[in-house]
Order: structure tokens, then sequence, then C-alpha cells
């Protein structure tokens, strides 16, 4: 069957996968986090099927109630140039903060993975949802939610003007004449903002991909406006296929009203996944993942999305306290979506808390389950893609072995890249050298 639209596939990695006490399953592997071996096994499976991409997300503040595996865990540019090594096809994307970083620095760090992998590097920007993270970099404060998106902005124009620093050709390394390089293709950027004061150019030239994939990861409005100024991606989640499409609708009109176009931007929903025989044995797989957490767990859980607020001294089960604005500087779109479902459900905070911390996978069942259900949400347009985060520790190689098989002969998924570059397996066009295009 011939291919209409590509459903995109990336994979997470997620400590020992699924949920966070995952590290104790029988199945898994404890320490994943933090084991090389285990990233490249799963780097080499996602690259088995054809997936476009392995994705790290990163934070930047721990204390003892985080999730084990946040715990200990590699640093993502690092461990991607790791993986550059080892991997052909696979893009690489990490996660970086605009909020607690420097534009020439990560400039220049996306940039030589772009050179390493031979084009295959992408940056998930975020904002830093974590109040702890100004004691980390000798802040006084934490940039509150619309300050950070508006240092993101400037943030993300100083990053692609510094890649733009040197054109494609710039690098001629005539020996006999002794010219090294163009000056006429060589660009320093000038840089004067509210944030940012960056002189340039980059010290190392045009990248593969003329510049890395850029991802975003934030829902909020401010989140979908600087997508559409500058993202290549988005990293979202969604509990419904409704409210999916009204995401998926809203970014690409904004889209349009940026000029750009609505292939121009990928939509990813990151989706939990259990694959199994039948109903019974996906239902024993989710109840041997979800007994691993406790209450306790659970309570913690939910409290890092709120400013690591202590969950603990409210009544298990009376109705989910009223928090005020609690939450709205930190993952803002994330705890507006859990006090919205704990209010519309009724939820106690037991309830709220294990719903947070061991949701039943959207996306679970036979491998033809799963990949309906998958193919739904594309064909509906909620979604371009999806990442996926393996509901059990085992779900990651059974969903590669099992079900990206069924999306190849659905037509849906490819059985061969069509080239060695991220940006050639997302299919996105080439940016112009804004300096050179003039
Ligand atoms: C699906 C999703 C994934 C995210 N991943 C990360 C991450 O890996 N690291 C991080 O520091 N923040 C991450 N964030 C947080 C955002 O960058 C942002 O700081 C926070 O969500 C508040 O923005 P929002 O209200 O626009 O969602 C993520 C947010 C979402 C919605």
């Amino acid at each position: 069957m011939a291919t209409q639209r590509q459903l995109r596939l990336g994979t997470i990695l997620h400590g020992a996968s699924g949920n966070m006490s995952a590290w104790r399953h029988p199945n898994a592997q404890p320490d994943a986090s933090i084991n090389l071996d285990f990233v490249k096994s799963v780097a080499k499976k996602a690259e088995q099927g054809k997936l476009d991409f392995l994705f790290v997300a990163d934070g930047l503040y721990i204390n003892e109630k985080s999730i084990p595996h946040f715990l200990n865990r590699f640093e993502p540019i690092t461990l991607l140039s790791t993986l550059a090594s080892v991997t052909t096809h696979l893009g690489l994307v990490g996660t970086l903060s605009t909020s607690y970083s420097d534009p020439f620095t990560v400039a220049r760090q996306f940039a030589s993975l772009d050179h390493l992998s031979a084009g295959r590097a992408g940056w998930n920007v975020v904002t830093s949802p974590l109040e702890g993270s100004a004691k980390n970099f000798s802040r006084q404060q934490h940039p509150e939610h619309a300050l950070r998106y508006r240092i993101a902005d400037e943030f993300l124009t100083v990053t692609k003007g510094l890649w733009d620093s040197w054109e494609e050709d710039a690098f001629i390394r005539n020996q006999q004449s002794g010219e090294f390089f163009d000056p006429d293709k060589l660009h320093t950027l000038n840089h004067h903002g509210d944030f940012f004061q960056v002189q340039g150019p980059l010290n190392i030239g045009r990248t593969p991909q003329a510049r890395p994939i850029i991802f975003q990861a934030g829902a909020s409005e401010d989140g979908k406006k600087l997508a559409a100024r500058h993202a290549d991606a988005i990293f979202t989640h969604h509990p419904t296929p409704q409210e999916a499409q009204q995401f998926y609708q809203d970014v690409k009109h904004q889209l349009v009203a940026n000029g750009r176009r609505p292939e121009d931007l990928h939509i990813f929903q990151g989706v939990s996944v259990i694959v199994g025989d039948d109903a019974e044995d996906v239902e024993r797989q989710y109840q041997t993942t979800a007994a691993l957490v406790s209450i306790e767990d659970a309570l913690n859980y939910l409290g890092r999305f709120f400013e690591h607020h202590d969950f603990s001294q409210y009544p298990l089960d009376a109705p989910f306290p009223e928090l005020g604005q609690l939450g709205q500087n930190s993952f803002r779109s994330t705890t507006d979506e859990i006090k919205r479902k704990a209010r519309e459900h009724n939820h106690s905070l037991r309830q709220a808390a294990l719903e947070a911390a061991t949701p039943r996978p959207l996306f679970h069942g036979t491998p033809e389950q799963v990949a309906d259900g998958l193919q739904h949400w594309f064909e509906i347009g909620a979604a371009d893609g999806f990442i996926i985060n393996g509901g059990t520790p085992d779900t990651f190689p059974r969903f590669v072995d099992r079900v990206v098989p069924i999306l190849q002969a659905r037509g849906l998924s490819r059985s061969e890249y069509p080239g060695t570059t991220l940006r050639a397996s997302l299919g996105l066009a080439t940016p112009a050298n804004q300096f050179s295009a003039q």
C-alpha cells in the first residue's frame, strides 16, 4: 500500500522504563539510568525498528523524594555523543534548559553532536520547571513561567544565529594558496538583547543538518507560542484523542500565523504502551508494575510536579486538596491537568496520586490493538507521531518486534531509513542560512 503520510516514532529513555518503581520489576535493569550497555541496547533496538529518534529527558534539581532514576543518571549531551558512535541512523535528541545555560555553549554542544553523529542531533528545549534548580546555579530565584519563556525565545534566536555563523562551504582549506576559509562566508552575529549579549561567530562550522532539530516540551500558551515560532517538533502528552486534536489544531494554526507551513513542525504525543498476547496478559503486566508503587511513592511523584509539595500532610481519602496557584510556576500545563482531572472525577488524594504515578497506559492490548490505537490518533489528526515509553521494562523490545512490523505492513512506518540524518527521517526542509539568504 502506498504511504500517504509517515507516522513518526521515537522512544524515550526513562530509567528501567515503566513507572517510577519499575527498577524493582523482576525483568528490569535496576541501574538502567547509569548503565551504558542498557542504553546502547535500547538505541540499537530503536534503530532496528527504524525509529526516528531516541529522546533523553533531563532535570536540574533532585532531592530525596525524586524519582529513583533521576537520582543517578547520565547528562544527555555526553550520553548522546557516545551513542553517536554506536548507531548510524537514529536521531539523538537531548534535553537542555534555556533557563540555566548560555546560548554560546549550547550552540557549540549541539553543533558538535550534529557533526559527531553526521546529522542526527536534536535539542529538546525546556525552560526547567523545578524551582530548586536556582539553588544549583547560584541564583537567588527561579525565573517565573512567563519570564522563562521570554528568555527561551531570545535564547533560540541567538543559537539559531550562531549556527548560521559559517556558510556550508566556508572552509576552503586550500593548502596551495593558504586560504583556510572564505571571509565572505563568515557571519558575526552581534546580538544585543534583553537577556543575552553575544558577539559570535561560533567556533564550529555549519552542521550536517544546517542546524540541529529543535524539539520543544511545554504545553502552556507560552509553550505553544515558542514552539510555533522556533521548533521543528513538539513533545507533549494528552490523555484523550479529543484534547490531543485540539492541541494539534491550535499549534498548527499558530504555525501558519507565524508564516510557517503545518508540515514544518511535527507533534509527538508521549505515550505509555503495554503489548500483550491477550487482555488477560496485558492486565497482568499492568498490575505487576502498578503494584510496585506504594502510596508514599505516589505522593512523592505527584509532589514533584507541584514544586516538591508535601502531599503527606493531607488525608488520603478526602477529596483532592485545594492547591490554589501551586504548580503555576513549575510544570504548569501538567499541574493544571492533574487539578482538572481530580475535580472532574471527584478523586480523592489517593486516587489522584495513583492515577498520576501508575496511569493505565493509553495504548495497551495485543500488537494489532496497539497499532490500531496509534493509527487512529494519527489519522484523526491528534498526532504526527509518538514517543514510546514502555509501560513495563520489557515493553519496548516487544513494541519493536511486534507492533512496528504491523505499522510497516500498513504503510504507516518505514522499513528503511530515507537518509542518514534526523532531518531526512522527519522529512523536514533544510533551513537557509539567514545571512546568505539575504
Ligand atoms: C511532555 C513534557 C515533557 C517535558 N520534559 C522536560 C524535561 O525533560 N526536562 C525539563 O526540565 N522539563 C521538561 N518539561 C517542562 C517544560 O519545559 C516546562 O518548564 C514546564 O512544563 C512548564 O511549561 P508549560 O507550562 O508550558 O508546560 C516537559 C514538559 C512537558 C509538557
